[in-house]
């Protein structure tokens, strides 16, 4: 095993170790919006997890949000704009329409980040302005999403079966704070969630449903947010979540009975069943 950092020197160094299978470890940005798969693809080295065009559909929310649409996925209603609109369409002047669309509290979000960066909820109209100024500073994309007040889930697939259910309960203040989210002990992660009847089973359908839509390969995570009257959307699809040993996917597979060496030794395995002979 050779441990290789992603750098201006990637692809010579993966020209002289040509590994037998390449293990991404890398979450978030070019891990995962298929910039190192797509490198791995033109040296010819197998990789573990989907594909160059799943990475591409999943890592751009608005993309993967209208996808889900056209195949009938519920996902929170949204729209869309790039900087572009903002600077010379005078988008600005549709945010009134668009805040009446959506009620408040509207979810801003950059279109391809993850961990909640540049994330912000807009109780009024005021908020709105900073809130979009911060998404734009992570992506030159950025989403409006309606506000779903509900449980927090995210389901995993691992070789084509969904996971138990983990939920995030956030501990302590009301109101979210993104930036706690990953600080420890500001969120709990029960797995498998307790659901009522019958919510573990769609839910898991409908993150099947999305992952299988976008092409993601071998594993995968879907979040999702299950309101007070039972309904689920989807929020995203992540073809390479969190690995770590505290992470939700490894969580989902512990609690189905699989240890964190069972699950890197199937991602491997699955990576290596797909490589061309
Ligand atoms: N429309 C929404 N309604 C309520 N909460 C949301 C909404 N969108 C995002 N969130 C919250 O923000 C978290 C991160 O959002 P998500 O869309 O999964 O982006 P990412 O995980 O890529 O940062 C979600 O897990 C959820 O807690
Ligand atoms: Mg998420």
């Amino acid at each position: 095993m050779v441990p290789i950092d992603g750098g201006v020197d990637l692809v010579r160094q993966l020209r002289e170790a040509r590994p037998d299978v390449a293990f991404i470890a890398m979450h978030g940005r070019d891990g995962e919006d298929g910039t190192v798969q797509e490198l791995l693809e033109i040296l010819d080295i197998p990789y573990t997890g989907s594909g160059v065009l799943a990475c591409v559909r999943s890592m751009d929310k608005v993309l993967a949000k209208h996808l889900m649409i056209e195949a009938g996925i519920p996902t929170p209603e949204f729209f869309a704009f790039n900087e572009t609109a903002f600077r010379e369409l005078g988008a600005a002047e549709a945010l009134g329409a668009i805040e009446e669309r959506l009620d408040f509290p509207i979810v801003v979000k950059p279109s391809s980040q993850g961990s909640a960066l540049g994330i912000k909820f807009a109780s009024s109209a005021a908020d709105v302005p900073a809130a979009l100024v911060a998404a734009f500073s992570y992506d030159s994309k950025v989403l409006l999403e309606r506000h779903v007040d509900g449980r927090d889930l995210a389901v995993s697939i691992l070789a084509g079966d969904p996971l138990p259910v983990v939920e995030a309960v956030p501990q302590g203040d009301e109101f979210y704070d993104f930036q706690a989210r990953y600080e420890i002990g500001r969120t709990a992660f029960v797995c498998p969630a307790e659901l009522p009847d019958g919510a573990t089973e769609r839910a898991q359908e409908l993150a099947l449903q999305t992952y299988r839509l976008l092409g993601c390969h071998a594993f995968g995570r879907v979040d999702l947010m299950l309101d007070a009257a039972g309904e689920l959307t989807v929020l995203e699809a992540n073809p390479i979540p969190g690995l770590t040993e505290t992470s939700l996917l490894p969580q989902a597979a512990e609690a189905a009975g699989i240890s964190f060496d069972g699950l890197v030794g199937r991602i491997l395995d699955l990576a290596l069943r797909r490589a061309p002979a």
